[in-house]
């Protein structure tokens, strides 16, 4: 199957999911369903892999039970910015040698990450014994969680692709640099143009202020509406550019967890009780499953 016959097959499995199994709220039959957010990037080293561990933090601090998938395959870095060093990999798992449970780490506020390796074996190299394990592995956790947050590579390879299209939410974060705005929008045009992806959120880091913050989403926004149809761009806020943040990360902490009420923490917080308090679209039942469902192509 080509990489374009996989692709198509997600988004019809994506259309017949949300269509037949909206439920408004978060229950569905046989529990809550997790909403599951990429958060990504077109520009590297933009702020992906500290949002999603503070927001993370965040969430678990509100009760919240969250998992991570540590999704930058190049380049696995969660667990070096918090200082964990996990044995296994998500690797063991898609070679059906170690369970999810095994491989799985807890990191600080009790979420759970699920460690990404360097060279991760190709998803569609893998038997299809391996894919349906992995997937008995996932749903073993399916309905334990409230939240999956992605930490995908920046760009738009392969895996970046799949991830964004297989979650339900994507998190695109801007920074004010003009290459930042200019890779985004590259982004968004392959999801929107090849994929038919049409909903983003934008999150901008490292600005000034409020309002600078404000311009750059303008910027994308302005230029998208010129050059792309039908796409919706919501601007969820902007974390602020924040010392304490690089502090923490010297020390292999969260600045919400050391330094909690520095701007940026402060702004971490107020996000995840906005997002608690969303309803969200389209949940689905067995979201994480769905999520590698269409990815393992099965
Ligand atoms: N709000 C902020 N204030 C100050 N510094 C920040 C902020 N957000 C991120 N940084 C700094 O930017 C650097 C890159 O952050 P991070 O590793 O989270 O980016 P990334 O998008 O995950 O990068 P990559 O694309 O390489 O995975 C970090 O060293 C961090 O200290
Ligand atoms: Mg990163």
């Amino acid at each position: 199957m080509t990489q374009a016959e996989t692709l198509e097959k997600i988004m019809s499995a994506r259309q017949t999911a949300s269509n037949g199994n909206k439920h408004p709220g978060t229950s569905g039959p046989s529990g809550p369903s997790p909403r599951v957010i990429c958060i990504t990037s077109g520009k590297g080293g933009v702020g992906k892999t500290n949002i999603t561990t503070n927001l993370a933090f965040s969430l678990c601090k509100n009760g919240k039970k969250v998992m991570i998938l540590d999704a930058d395959l190049n380049l696995a870095n969660i667990d070096v910015l918090l200082g964990l060093t996990p044995k296994y990999n998500i690797n063991h798992v898609l070679a059906g040698e170690k369970t999810l449970a095994e491989v799985m780490i807890t990191g600080p506020g009790g979420m759970m990450i699920l460690p990404a390796s360097s060279g991760i074996m190709e998803l569609a190299d893998l038997t299809e014994k391996q894919k349906l394990y992995f997937m008995s592995e996932m749903e073993t956790i399916d309905q334990a969680i409230d939240f999956l947050l992605i930490d995908t590579a920046a760009g738009i390879n392969n895996n970046v692709v799949y991830f964004n299209l297989a979650a339900q939410e994507r998190f695109i974060i801007l920074s004010p640099e003009p290459t930042s705005l200019t890779d985004a929008y590259a982004l968004i045009k392959v999801l929107s143009t090849r994929h038919d992806v049409k909903k983003f959120r934008i999150l901008v880091n490292l600005a000034q202020s409020s309002k600078e913050a404000l311009t750059v989403f303008r910027k994308l926004s302005s230029v998208a509406d010129r050059f792309l149809d039908t796409i919706s761009l919501d601007y969820i806020g902007q974390i602020p550019l924040d010392n304490n943040l690089p502090l923490a990360v010297r020390r292999q902490k969260l600045v919400t967890e050391l330094y909690p009420t520095s701007p940026a923490s402060k702004t971490f917080f107020k996000l995840s009780e906005q997002l608690i308090e969303e309803e969200p679209e389209n949940l689905m039942d067995g979201n994480i499953k769905f999520l590698w469902k269409g990815m393992f192509d099965l």
